[in-house]
């Protein structure tokens, strides 16, 4: 696999997704869209692949937003597909069915911050700065922001960053639930690392089960999450890591899970 606009690395059952166009900060173009939603495809598609995570080039940003210069070129109906587009991908991001870990190793703007909101957990550095400040362009969140940042934040803090368009540092973001962890810049990768690897040990098909049971069914209405939710738990019952984890539970041993 190869990408104009992408790294790819492998550690072990780790796939390291990095943006990589540092001299433009990270920018989303339509490239580097398509690009993620081909690589996030890849990974889905990749047995020995257990986590994700995504990260941007550079000291500076994990991605600075949607590529403005990019945008003054669109249409409407363009921009109507532009935001299809990078929509399309948060959604596979979401629905991946394997954690996805966002590295915010600086800026997270626009377009960087709703990527971010799509993983399923986002570490960032001491330095980051997320937010949403596509007003100061005459413009709106286009790729999901409004939605997963009123789901992730709430109300109240979704509209002061959409309608201010103010980034924030670290400490509020992690305040207000939009990064699990905040860590000094200098142990980012090691501790996202960790975190990663944690992921890769546990057995694939309950990963898998809490994602599509949170992500999906917490969508769905109370009832028919619950009801998601069980389905969830009965097919975890059809696996050999299931057997194993309870046996080495009343066996007092730790448990060995192989994805099977
Ligand atoms: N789209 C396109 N290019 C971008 C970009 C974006 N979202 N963000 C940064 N860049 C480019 C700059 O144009 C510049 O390119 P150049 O060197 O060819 O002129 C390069 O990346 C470096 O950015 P620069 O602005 O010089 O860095 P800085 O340290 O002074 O400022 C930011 C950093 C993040 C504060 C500033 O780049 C910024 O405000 N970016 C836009 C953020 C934004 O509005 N995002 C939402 C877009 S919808």
């Amino acid at each position: 696999m190869s990408f104009e606009t992408l790294s790819i690395e492998d550690r072990g059952a780790i796939r390291v997704i990095t943006v990589n166009r540092p001299d433009k900060l990270n920018a989303l173009n339509e490239t580097t869209l398509s690009e993620l939603d081909a690589a996030f495809g890849a990974a889905a598609d990749t047995a020995a692949v257990r986590v994700v995570v995504l990260t941007g080039a550079g000291p500076k940003a994990f991605v600075a937003g949607a590529d403005i210069a990019q945008m003054t070129t669109l249409s409407p109906i363009q921009a109507r597909d532009f935001s299809r587009l990078g929509q399309g991908l948060m959604r596979r991001i979401e629905g991946l069915g394997k954690p996805v870990i966002a590295m915010v190793n600086g800026f997270a703007l626009g377009g960087g911050m709703e990527l971010a909101m799509a993983c399923h957990l986002r570490i960032a550095s001491d330095n980051a700065r997320l937010g949403q400040p596509e007003i100061n362009l005459g413009l709106i969140p286009g790729f999901g922001g409004t939605q997963r940042l009123l789901r992730l934040a709430g109300r109240s803090a979704a509209l002061e960053l959409c309608l201010l368009g103010q980034p924030i540092d670290a400490p509020r973001a992690l305040a207000l639930n939009l990064v699990n962890r905040v860590v000094p810049s200098a142990e980012l990768e090691a501790e996202t690392m960790k975190l990663a690897s944690q992921l890769a040990a546990a057995a694939p098909q309950a990963v898998r089960g809490i994602l599509d049971a949170i992500t999906i069914g917490g969508e769905a209405g109370l009832e028919a999450g619950l009801d998601y939710e069980s389905q969830c738990f009965a097919l975890a019952f059809s696996t050999d890591d299931m057997k194993e984890g309870t046996s080495a539970f009343l066996a007092r041993r730790k448990a060995e899970f192989t994805g099977r």
